[in-house]
């Protein structure tokens, strides 16, 4: 294909670009107009286990390394990343259907992990214990876990992999990924960019499959797998606990939220607009931590949702690759049915329609940018994770009973919500069960800072520090010492 270069058709094991054992294939089809973008591999259990087999082997290699070496290779990668991020960008939108825009801003978000655990590989410090008994010294030593699978989404193609790949290669970990089956293409132009950078063959083992439950049993069972990394439902990443628990794996889950955004009576108005757009309607709606509820107080709910309603009303739907698109398609047909549902129930419910409320004319897997007014926590709508362009608002009036209402889900990533009031800052983000909060901001992710929930949301840490810690094991050395001669 002329216009995206780094479209390739094979997937990638042990440093080779192969096809399915028995030569079957998964369409990847553009989400904009449904045309075909290439055909990739559909594997199986046999590609899914020499996956493993190969990184395993290159592990022995691997872990060995030092960390500046490893440093060394990930900087190559992230500059070629940086180097490819228009036609990344492209292919991202092609295949995922986000506007370029927002794909330009991912892989350079995408990026900053590989740049950023390349900087963290150099600094994964041991200790040295004050000893108990004057015979011993007691040190630690970290280690790279081992084998690790990535399961990745496809509503952040590049980002959600280097989220992963980053940290464990920092680690002296090796990975197989498993890319989601919509977007199968960033994933292969990524392993495409580490094998030119230099990241020697089964460090990185790419598996593509539309069989995701067949391959993802032998990714999550495996002995030689130690860790497993999944984004992804709440009810697969249960299922992956299960899986992954039999031989006990080292686990990072970054699953569902309901994301509750609070708009305080004290709250600057126009930001809180600005920032209840940007985190509800990024990708369509579709990310984890997108805003899920919006509760307005009633002394400002008129004067924000006059300003609200006229923002969202001027959203631009259509191809991410057209200039000044602001909201793409949904990911497939089932995305689109999903919230058409929701939304004809929530009004058969007593949801008020403000806006929006049906496939777009532009195309069958355009949703018109809606809003439902007088959605109550009654409604179905309020518990589901809504993965599109609807914004459900609700009234409250007093501070106690929004805290409790937006803690009243099985979730826990992230949460939003709009005050100047100093004090009141302290108190709902302490109170906020979540281990996201963006205060008087709409777009919380980064590099440098601790990505991941609590609760049904998830565990373990992405990004930051701590994001590396979860690639390594503790190892405590006891060393005997001779007190002979004494001085
Ligand atoms: C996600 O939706 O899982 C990731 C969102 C982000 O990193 O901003």
């Amino acid at each position: 294909m002329e216009d995206l270069p780094l479209v390739l058709s094979h997937a990638y094991i042990n440093g080779q670009w192969i096809a399915a054992d028995n030569g079957a294939t998964l369409s990847v089809v553009n989400p904009a107009n449904g045309v075909l973008i290439t055909e990739v591999p559909d594997m199986g259990t046999s590609e899914a286990q020499a996956a493993v087999v190969a990184a395993d082997k290159a592990l022995q290699g691997w872990r060995k390394t030092t960390a500046k070496h490893r440093a060394n290779l990930l900087k190559a990668w992230f500059e070629l990343i940086v180097e490819h991020a228009d036609a990344l960008a492209k292919l991202l939108t092609t295949e995922q259907g986000k506007p370029y825009k927002e794909a330009y801003g991912e892989v350079i978000y995408g990026a900053s992990f590989i740049e950023w655990f390349a900087e963290e590989a150099k600094r994964t410090y041991g200790d040295h214990i004050p000893a108990a008994m004057p015979g011993n010294r007691y040190l630690t030593i970290k280690q790279p876990v081992g084998v690790v699978t990535a399961i990745t989404p496809w509503n952040f193609p590049v980002a959600m992999i280097t989220r992963k790949v980053g940290p464990a290669l920092a680690a002296g970990c090796t990975v197989v990924v498993k890319p989601g089956e919509d977007t199968p293409l960033c994933a292969l132009a990524m392993a495409k960019l580490a094998e030119q950078a230099g990241i020697p063959a089964g460090v990185i083992n790419v598996v593509t499959t539309a069989r995701p439950a067949e391959v993802g049993e032998v990714l999550c069972t495996h002995p030689l797998v130690r860790k497993v990394s999944f984004t992804g439902s709440t009810p697969v990443g249960k299922h992956i606990l299960r899986q992954a628990a039999d031989t006990v794996k080292k686990v990072s889950m970054e699953l569902g939220g309901n994301a509750p955004f609070i708009v305080f009576d004290d709250a600057d108005l126009d930001k809180a607009v600005q920032g209840a757009l940007i985190s509800k309607y990024r990708n369509a709606g579709q990310t984890c931590v997108c805003t899920n509820r919006l509760y307005i107080h009633d002394a400002v709910y008129d004067q924000f949702m006059a300003r609200y309603i006229e923002a969202v009303a001027d959203l631009k739907l259509g191809d991410g690759l057209a200039e000044g698109t602001e909201i793409g398609p949904l990911i497939n047909a089932r995305a689109v049915a999903k919230v058409d549902t929701l939304v004809v129930e929530a009004i058969s419910q007593g949801a008020n329609l403000v806006l929006g409320g049906q496939i777009a004319d532009v195309g069958e897997q355009y949703y018109q940018p809606t809003i439902l007014s007088d959605v109550t926590e009654q409604m179905n709508i309020a518990h589901q994770e809504l993965f599109g362009p609807v914004t459900t608002v609700f009234r409250f009036n007093d501070e106690e009973d929004v805290i409790r209402r937006a803690n009243d889900t099985p979730y826990g990533l992230a949460a939003y919500f709009y005050s100047r009031d100093n004090s009141r800052i302290w108190r709902v983000s302490e109170a906020l069960e979540y281990g996201i909060i963006g205060i008087n901001e709409g777009i919380i992710s980064t590099e440098v800072a601790p990505f991941g929930g609590v609760k049904e949301s998830g565990c373990g840490r992405e990004g930051s520090k701590y994001g590396i810690e979860d690639y390594l094991e503790i190892k405590y050395l006891c060393l005997g010492v001779d007190q002979s001669p004494q001085y």
